[in-house]
């Protein structure tokens, strides 16, 4: 059963494995650690028993959030485990009555697109060379309604 918690510190070790499977360059551990007492940043982790396969978070300011990263390990994905990430994400954007979830992606990254396209993100910029590569980023922004 896949569940979603709050990440804290014993998960970290779990994140730099995770990170080995991705194409991006991760944060260490110490940025992890750092974000952990970061008042405006909420950080997800999905585990499969007792293992962390997957983890996600976001920063919010005013009423706005953005995603700063979500990465599943590759043996674990095409699960749904990142929708249930963002799944929960919404779910705090709600709490706080976040009504704009933006973030941005490398214009190569489809399956990443695929994933916000489906989670009712929707294209709303776009910043050429943006990363370090000169790779050109989308931006997405999904709206949520706040009850
Ligand atoms: C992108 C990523 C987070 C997706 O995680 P995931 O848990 O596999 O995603 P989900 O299982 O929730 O996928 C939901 C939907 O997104 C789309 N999707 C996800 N990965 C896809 C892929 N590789 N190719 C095409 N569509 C994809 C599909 O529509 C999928 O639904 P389906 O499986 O029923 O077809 C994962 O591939 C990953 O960690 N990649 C490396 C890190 C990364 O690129 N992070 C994003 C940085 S912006």
């Amino acid at each position: 059963m896949i569940t979603i918690e709050y990440l804290k510190e014993e998960h970290l070790p779990f994140i730099e494995e995770i990170d080995l499977t991705c194409p991006h360059k991760p944060w260490s551990p110490a940025e992890f650690k750092k974000e952990l007492e970061n008042p405006i940043a909420s950080y997800f982790v999905a585990k499969i028993d007792d293992k962390v396969v997957g983890y996600g978070g976001f920063w919010w300011v005013m009423f706005e959030a953005e995603i700063t990263n979500i990465a599943i390990h590759k043996d674990y994905r095409r699960m749904g485990i990142a929708s249930k990430i963002i799944d929960k994400m919404v779910e705090k954007c709600k709490d706080t009555s976040t009504s704009l979830l933006h973030l941005e992606v490398r214009e190569s990254n489809e399956g990443a697109i695929n994933l916000y396209k489906k989670m009712g993100f929707v294209q709303d910029g776009f910043r050429k060379n943006y990363y370090n590569n000169k790779e050109n980023a989308i931006l997405m922004t999904k709206e949520i309604k706040i009850d």
